[in-house]
């Protein structure tokens, strides 16, 4: 059966085609962390949307309009969301004047006049009541500005919205941007063309959230690596009496059920053996290590021990492909972030290719200092752990198909 990856692989890339004196529209995703002061605090998503832009600048393209959402406004203006916060650091990047479009359907001569001096950005498209309602007339709107659409959105492209979705039912040419084939390229390579043994490093709070993703890579992984609160779950299913720590009661019998899988795949499962328990997490007056069946009264686990992480990091270790998703503790607050950190230093020290979902993963890996040492950190959060549950992700769906892929 031919895979969620391999069809998104499929899709024509603006490689494909030729942009010379058309009007391109790009979505990307600059939904990038903001502080109360406007301060971007990371700019990566903004900095991997810049190949596919330039490609259209240095391919003569008529005009350059870029759409993206930012944050969750609600379908109306909000002075915090909006776009005309990052013009400056475009600007920057780009080195290239962006003119900000408070309203699209008022400027369309303006975008349909031919000149790459200067790069269109539209105010925050989730301005509009339509865009996550997938409404037609915002699509059909949207496509009446452009003659190429690009969707380079990554970040975005779990969701059917009018700008990553429904307008591609009205533009003739749509293929994919660089930074999405990029992102592909990379699970593909760690999923369907590893070099063995490959482990997946799974954590955070619930194994209901990442259930679908467990049963999805199981037969494809050589390790299983449970930390975070998640492996509460499991942990309570071999016994253990978990006391106050967050684990799930109605996931138990799932927790046995993916670790008999395991067995019978012959993927080798690891779980912590020592916990750094608290008595509580706002306040803590006390903070102990503790084997894993042990845990005290009254308190809670909240993080991986030491023990743990030499076990972890000894079966990254000899990994050649290491997939990580899910952070190993309450990583936000520095009493409980060593096991997260440790686990993403002893994963970046590792010969392997090592490739992290998006989200709270990467924002980790970051604060661990380890950003640069990783083989590939994707852009997207909800949208990789999608891809890795093997689904085919709505903004590739539409998209123009290479004709031997048809
Ligand atoms: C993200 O940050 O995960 C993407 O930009 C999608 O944002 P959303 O979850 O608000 O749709």
């Amino acid at each position: 059966m031919i895979s969620n990856i391999a069809v998104m692989r499929g899709v024509k890339s603006l490689k494909d085609i030729d942009v010379s004196g058309k009007r391109v529209l790009i979505r990307v995703d600059f939904n990038v962390p903001m502080d109360s002061h406007h301060n971007i605090s990371d700019d990566r998503r903004i900095r991997a949307a810049l190949p596919t832009i330039n490609y259209c600048i240095d391919h003569n393209a008529c005009s350059i309009t870029l759409v993206s959402h930012f944050g969750r406004p609600g379908g109306k203006y909000d002075e915090r969301y909006s776009l005309k916060h990052i013009v400056k650091r475009l600007e920057r990047l780009l080195k290239k004047r962006v003119v900000f479009v408070e309203d699209f359907e008022s400027s369309r001569d303006e975008i349909a006049t031919c000149s790459l001096e200067r790069v269109f950005l539209l105010e925050n498209i989730r301005f509009y009541e339509g865009e996550k309602k997938n409404d037609p007339e915002l699509s059909k709107k949207l496509a009446s500005i452009c003659d190429i659409y690009v969707n380079d959105a990554f970040g975005t492209s779990h969701r059917k919205h009018a700008s990553t979705y429904g307008v591609m039912e009205y533009v003739d040419t749509k293929v994919a941007g660089f930074l999405m084939m990029k992102e592909i390229e990379a699970f593909s390579k760690a999923l369907e063309d590893p070099v063995r043994p490959i482990a997946l490093v799974i954590g955070g709070a619930k194994v209901s959230s990442k259930i679908t993703l467990l049963k999805n890579v199981l037969q494809k992984i050589d390790k299983l690596i449970i930390g975070g609160a998640m492996s509460n779950t499991f942990l309570k299913a071999l016994g253990y009496d978990m006391q106050h720590s967050l684990y799930e009661d109605e996931y138990i019998e799932t927790a046995q059920h993916v670790m008999d899988q395991a067995r019978h795949h012959g993927v080798k499962i690891y779980l912590p053996v020592d916990v750094v328990i608290t008595d509580s997490i706002e306040s803590p007056v006390d903070i102990k290590i503790v084997p894993a069946q042990d845990v005290l009264e009254g308190f809670q686990a909240v993080d991986i021990g030491p023990a743990t992480v030499k076990l972890f990091s000894e079966a990254v270790g000899l990994s050649n492909t290491i997939i990580w998703n899910g952070p190993m503790g309450i990583y936000e607050i520095d009493n409980f972030s060593k096991g997260t950190y440790k686990i993403a230093n002893a994963i970046a020290d590792s010969y392997a290719y090592t490739f992290v979902g998006g989200g709270d993963t990467a924002d980790a890996v970051d604060r661990a200092g380890e950003a640069d040492n990783f083989s590939f950190i994707s852009t997207g959060g909800g949208a990789s752990l999608e891809l890795l549950e093997g689904k085919i992700l709505p903004g590739f769906s539409k998209l123009d198909r290479r004709e031997e892929e048809l």
